[in-house]
């Protein structure tokens, strides 16, 4: 079966594990990390062309410690969308604050401005935009919105390294950007996350965070937990990050390849809606995502596909606040609340386009539409 996404590692990555062992030095406690780590976020710092990149250890942590570093606590809201992965939510929640989920727009599946203008309250501290699928989302409206009530933004760039807005990479386009380096995501580290911002001292808390709130040893200040990212998983991530351009110029080329096979069905049929690039918005193209107007439709091409051996995946399903946990919570339950969350839920598929998709598999994918559709 090919994998909706998949690791592309090789030599490299294998004789920097051996060199990390021959050295045998796993980690650091030190405040500015290991000596890999403080590599691979040097190369990240300027990859992404940010002040400051402190690496942890999934993106999971990286929204935990960025929500703690700006102070967010109980009685806290803050706003993010409920079609993402639910780390998004958890994050918010393990800082004793309230997710308040905002609907999405059905262009890009990011956040929609007007319903977060809609549910901004007196409580809300922060807004997490989610550049979900490496779509990002419209960041200079949730800037503006941030800055006329004085809270924070967020940035979940976990799906979006790479992906750029106005010529500028996600993640840095606002107070503090989540990256994770999971392996499903556009490089890896196994487990693995970083957090990039141009605020001083967001990044000397966040140090201090992902290490217990100590800077000299035991001399605690604030909350932290142990959040580092082990010297094994930065070495790797060193690796991969030599290999990004490459890897994202063979998805945009495999983006290419399906957005030409399947456009009549957008164009000529209005049967599907394709992921669009604009002037301003570049992706990443972590995944291929495409919007059916009918569900049954959606079905028989993804059942079609996975019979011929190509994971084709709906995400997320169920939004965060249909699952049981967050149901429970939620008095936002009801479909009528996040109208276009539930579209997405069940109109749209994600499709392969990882360095390991071959030319094949995708006019495989595209002959599957011409028998299903
Ligand atoms: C949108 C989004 N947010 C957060 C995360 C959490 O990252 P991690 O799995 O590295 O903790 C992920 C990835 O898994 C994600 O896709």
């Amino acid at each position: 079966m090919l994998p909706i996404n998949k690791p592309w590692l090789g030599d490299e990555e294998k004789q920097e594990i051996l060199n990390i062992l021959e050295e045998n030095v796993l980690t650091s406690p030190a405040n500015d990390g290991g000596k890999r780590v403080q590599e691979f976020e040097n190369i990240l710092q300027s990859y992404v062309d940010v002040k400051h990149v402190i690496a942890v250890n999934s993106g999971t942590s990286a929204l935990h410690a960025s929500l703690l570093s700006i102070g967010i606590k109980q009685g806290d809201e803050v706003m993010l969308p409920s079609f993402t992965f639910v780390a998004t939510a958890n994050s918010v929640m393990a800082t004793g604050a309230k997710p308040i989920f905002v609907d999405i727009n059905k262009q890009d599946y990011t956040i929609d401005i007007l319903d977060v203008k809609k549910k901004i309250s007196k409580n809300t501290k922060a807004i997490i935009p989610v550049h979900l699928y490496g779509h990002p989302s419209n960041m200079n409206e949730i800037n503006d919105i941030a800055r006329a009530h004085s809270i924070y933004v967020i940035e979940d760039a976990c799906q979006s390294l790479g992906s750029t807005y106005f010529q500028k990479q996600t993640g840095t386009l606002s107070d503090i950007g989540c990256f994770s380096f999971y392996a499903s995501k556009v490089i890896t580290t196994g487990e693995g996350g970083a957090i990039a911002t141009n605020n001083d001292d967001f990044a000397e808390k966040l140090k201090m965070i992902r290490n217990h709130g100590m800077i000299h040893g035991y001399d605690t200040t604030l909350f932290g937990l142990n959040l580092r990212l082990p010297e094994l998983s930065a070495g790797i991530g060193k690796i991969q990050m030599k290999k990004l351009d490459k890897m994202l110029n063979i998805r945009r080329n495999n983006a290419n390849i399906l957005s030409n096979g399947l456009k009549k069905y957008e164009q000529i049929h209005s049967i599907i809606n394709l992921p669009q690039e604009t002037i301003d918005k570049k992706f990443n193209w972590y995944l291929f995502t495409v919007g059916f107007k009918d569900k049954d439709k959606r079905e028989l091409v993804k059942n079609h596909l996975i019979k011929e051996g190509i994971s084709a995946v709906v995400y997320y399903d169920p939004p965060v606040h249909k699952t049981p946990y967050y149901n429970s919570l939620e008095s936002q339950s009801d479909d009528d609340v996040l109208p276009n969350t539930i579209w997405a839920w069940h109109h749209a598929l994600s499709l392969p386009v990882h360095p390991l998709v071959t030319e094949n598999d995708l006019y495989k994918i595209i002959k599957t539409f011409e028998i299903c559709i």
